[in-house]
């Protein structure tokens, strides 16, 4: 697997992008892909594909959080990952560890949702649990004179923090720490984190996601919104392993024509967002970053986690106001991918379609639909590479 190094240098500089960037304005053109895809509806439908990719991301070290949202000792977060109750938690070494959330008497979730703990008590009987898992105390202990202390910890799952991610792993043979080398540094170093969300979308966690990978839908669906200060049909889409970059140019970018090379930021010029392969998408927006993990409730629910990070100081009221404006901006542009995700997914149960057409603008879906095809046949055949 490549070292950091290599997969930072698969993607291009921010001179380069710009530079591209410019010739696809002066030309009226876009970044095309190879080819063009068909995925079966029935891959947004039916419960045995779902299984299918759940299983995929139960076996592959994915992006669990930003470290941000999980900075003292103590802090935890509990949900759900492809359908298993994990929890994460700092402990006192300041290491984070990722255990299955049920607990070792009889099962029960021993925290819900965020906080911060000096231990893990399950909220049925009161068993507790050290922040490294291990179990340190049973109520009226005398009631379990066979239970070993020592053997009923948590279980713990591959957990690694690299970049300022939180990664988990479900599989125990999985090599986490070799599997986030192939994730750039994306999060710079003194982000924090400025808030958090959960919400529910009646959708398949695909078709969610699809509508973030292409530039192509910009004029007509966000007429009032995006396509005004964007431009329609014009991104930049490069591929690192089995993830992508896709570059939304602002119409501000004709600020940077005749700056020297040195002088090049994109921040409030681009929206970069980083697709990494299945569930999770990155995006930079001006003065903030936005972390989006997608997890699959069934085929036609998503819980979609978002956490929006920043190195805005706190006491730089007028700058966070600025970001929280961009973000209220950005929101309004989220509402109108979030009504045409709901409608193509009534769409599917239409009968119009056996397929979903995407064409070589949407270049980063069809190598989401390949890497996933190929991973679920891996799953069918799992002696074929
Ligand atoms: S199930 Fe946790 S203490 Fe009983
Ligand atoms: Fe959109």
């Amino acid at each position: 697997m490549a070292v950091i190094t290599n997969v930072q240098n698969q993607l291009l500089s921010d001179t380069e992008v710009v530079q591209r960037i410019f010739v696809h304005i002066d030309n009226a053109t876009t970044d095309k892909g190879e080819q063009t895809w068909k995925e079966p509806v029935d891959n947004y439908r039916s419960k045995k594909r779902l299984d299918a990719e759940l299983k995929i991301l139960q076996n592959r070290t994915i992006v669990f959080c930003p470290s941000s949202a999980l900075t003292k000792s103590g802090d935890y977060i509990a949900r759900d990952v492809a359908g298993i109750p994990l929890i994460t938690v700092r402990g006192l070494d300041g290491k984070v560890r990722a255990f299955r959330n049920a607990c070792r008497h009889r099962g029960v979730q021993v925290a819900q949702g965020t906080g911060c703990a000096r231990a893990l008590v399950c909220p049925y009987h009161g068993w507790a649990y050290s922040l490294d898992g291990s179990l340190k105390s049973i109520p009226h202990e005398h009631g379990f004179p066979d239970v070993d202390k020592a053997t009923r910890g948590l279980v713990a799952v591959a957990c690694c923090e690299s970049n300022g991610l939180v990664f988990v792993n479900q599989n125990p043979q999985a090599n986490i720490e070799q599997d986030v080398l192939s994730v750039p540094k994306l999060i710079p170093d003194g982000y924090r984190l400025l808030n958090s969300s959960s919400q529910i979308v009646e959708a398949n966690w695909k078709l969610h996601l699809e509508s973030s990978l292409e530039g192509y839908h910009i004029r007509q669906t966000h007429k009032n919104t995006f396509f005004p200060v964007q431009y329609d049909n014009l991104t930049l889409v490069e591929a690192f392993g089995e993830n992508s970059r896709v570059a939304f140019p602002y119409q501000s970018i004709e600020g940077l024509r005749h700056k020297k090379q040195t002088d090049i930021c994109v921040n409030a010029r681009l929206t970069y967002v980083y697709h990494l392969f299945p569930n999770v998408v990155i995006s930079t927006f001006p003065g903030c970053m936005q972390v989006v993990i997608l997890e699959p409730i069934d085929e036609s629910t998503t819980r979609q986690h978002t956490y929006l990070v920043s190195d805005i100081d706190e006491k730089e009221t007028e700058q966070l106001k600025a970001v929280f404006e961009g973000q209220k901006f950005a929101a309004k542009g989220a509402i109108e991918d979030l009504n045409i995700v709901l409608s193509a997914q009534r769409g599917l149960a239409s009968g119009a379609n056996t397929f979903l057409e995407f064409g070589l603008f949407e270049s980063a879906i069809v190598r989401l639909h390949t890497h996933l095809a190929k991973e679920v046949g891996r799953l069918d055949n799992p002696l074929c590479e």
